[in-house]
């Protein structure tokens, strides 16, 4: 038993935030069937391909664990195909551009009347208001979403983050959005529906920086390092480099290495609990009571130079000798890990979080598996489907057509070729 066994989900999704949501649903037990047009596919399938003519790696880590049916939805019998799929499943998940599912002829409305207990899941670049119809991707989203004017360096530009906030991100609050939906219609008997947008969904995630621009109208950010370099502030959040988000001041700090190694680099915070274990550990024991240096308010305007004296010492260490020091002593600390340092971590294959898969056309690779480990409901990851992979076998067995009524169906050109595995 899986905890969402018995939803099954019509998966309509594509490129990224949308496949991470019901990639989650699938992990959890529920029937995902992803709906894809014949002969093309989910335009990921094809995209930054590393074996030509086989799956990207983009499409097989967002798509694990689904079921794959190539449908024509703009052909008659292919909508009538739709429409007997919007009859046997809970979800509806999409991420078209806005007002692609009307133009389908398959918009809330039809959707309701269809299947009056269908939730409708939609991603969106923006919701209602003056970019409504806008296409969106993940650096959009994350620039409309007050993440890149946040990130960097204040003297460099805006940045984006490699962390896939606007897709992934969005992905995984659209997921909450539907398992909520589902507990309600336990009581409701209805769907409704669901709508995440992936401006809400970044600005959600840069809520500490929405923090930030209130308080900044009573007064400096005494915790940002220009502070401290007597640098005024202007009108909107800045740019803080490695500052930490919250209370306690922290920054990247260099380690051994790091001349010839870009991540020999450990994050390092002061917090004030620890700041008598953090003095003696960098060889400043005076510091512990010294009234400049003693007291959270009195650093505050030499966190640049306290972070170059902790640096002077996490140079003469590895990043993960500083933590096995720091560790003990509750000094917060982590040790900048590169993909390659995660690719290889024992405790990561352990627990499930990095997976290898097997691939009937790529072979082997690595995969991340599910992040949200549930004690009764294990997510084991089932390599992703072949493009109409399950197309017959969801035609009978999920919409009970006679094999006569799939040769009819395959003739009208609705359903494209069907894959054979060897
Ligand atoms: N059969 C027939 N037609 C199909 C089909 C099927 N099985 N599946 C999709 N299509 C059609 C759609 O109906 C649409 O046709 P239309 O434009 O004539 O109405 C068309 O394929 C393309 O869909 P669209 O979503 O516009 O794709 P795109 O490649 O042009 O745009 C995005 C991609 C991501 C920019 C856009 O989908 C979008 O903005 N999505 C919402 C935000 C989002 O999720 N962004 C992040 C992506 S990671």
């Amino acid at each position: 038993m899986k905890a969402l066994n018995g939803i099954r989900i019509l998966d309509f999704t594509h490129v990224q935030s949308g496949p991470t949501c019901t990639q989650l649903l699938a992990w959890f037990g529920a029937d995902c069937i992803k709906v894809e047009r014949p002969g093309v596919g989910d335009a990921t399938r094809g995209q930054l391909r590393d074996i030509p003519e086989v799956d990207s790696l983009y499409f097989t880590m967002l798509n694990h664990n689904k079921r794959s049916i190539t449908l024509n939805t703009k052909n008659e019998t292919g909508k009538s195909v739709l429409e007997r799929l919007v009859k046997e499943c809970d979800v509806l998940v999409e991420n078209f551009a806005p007002g692609a599912l009307d133009r389908m002829g398959f918009g809330w409305e039809r959707i309701q009347e269809l299947n009056p207990r269908m939730i409708m899941a939609s991603v969106k670049g923006f919701g209602p208001g003056p970019y409504e119809d806008c296409k969106v991707y993940e650096n959009v989203a994350q620039c409309t979403g007050g993440s890149a004017s946040t990130t960097g360096f204040r003297d460099g530009p805006p940045t984006v983050t490699g962390a896939q906030i606007g897709d992934s991100g969005t992905g995984l609050h659209l997921a909450l959005g539907i398992v909520t939906a589902l507990y309600q219609r336990e009581k409701s008997g209805r769907g409704q529906r669901v709508l995440a947008a992936m401006q809400d969904g970044v600005l959600n995630l840069c809520r500490v920086k929405l923090r930030d621009q209130q308080r900044l109208e009573r007064g400096p950010l005494t915790e940002y390092s220009q502070h401290g370099q007597g640098i005024p502030f202007p009108e909107a959040t800045p740019r803080a480099g490695n500052d930490s988000g919250g209370g306690q001041p922290g920054w990247i700090l260099k380690c051994k290495g790091w001349e010839t190694d870009a991540n020999a680099y450990v994050y390092f915070i002061t917090q004030a609990a620890v700041w008598a274990p953090i003095c003696d550990v960098i060889g400043k024991p005076e510091w512990k009571e010294d009234p400049d240096y003693a007291t959270p308010p009195a650093r505050l305007d030499k966190l640049t130079h306290i972070f170059d004296t902790i640096e002077a010492w996490t140079k003469t260490r590895t990043k993960f000798e500083v933590m096995d020091i720091c560790n003990p002593l509750d000094i917060p600390c982590g040790p900048i890990l590169s993909m390659k340092e995660l690719a290889e971590e024992p405790s990561l294959r352990e627990t499930g979080t990095i997976v290898e898969v097997d691939h009937p056309a790529r072979g082997k690779y690595l995969t991340v598996g599910c992040p949200i480990k549930l004690s009764d409901s294990p997510a084991e990851v089932i390599r992703s489907p072949l493009l109409g992979e399950h197309t017959t076998e969801i035609l009978t067995d999920v919409l009970g057509y006679t094999e006569e009524e799939v040769r009819e169906i395959q003739d009208s050109g609705a359903v494209g070729k069907q894959v054979v595995l060897d």
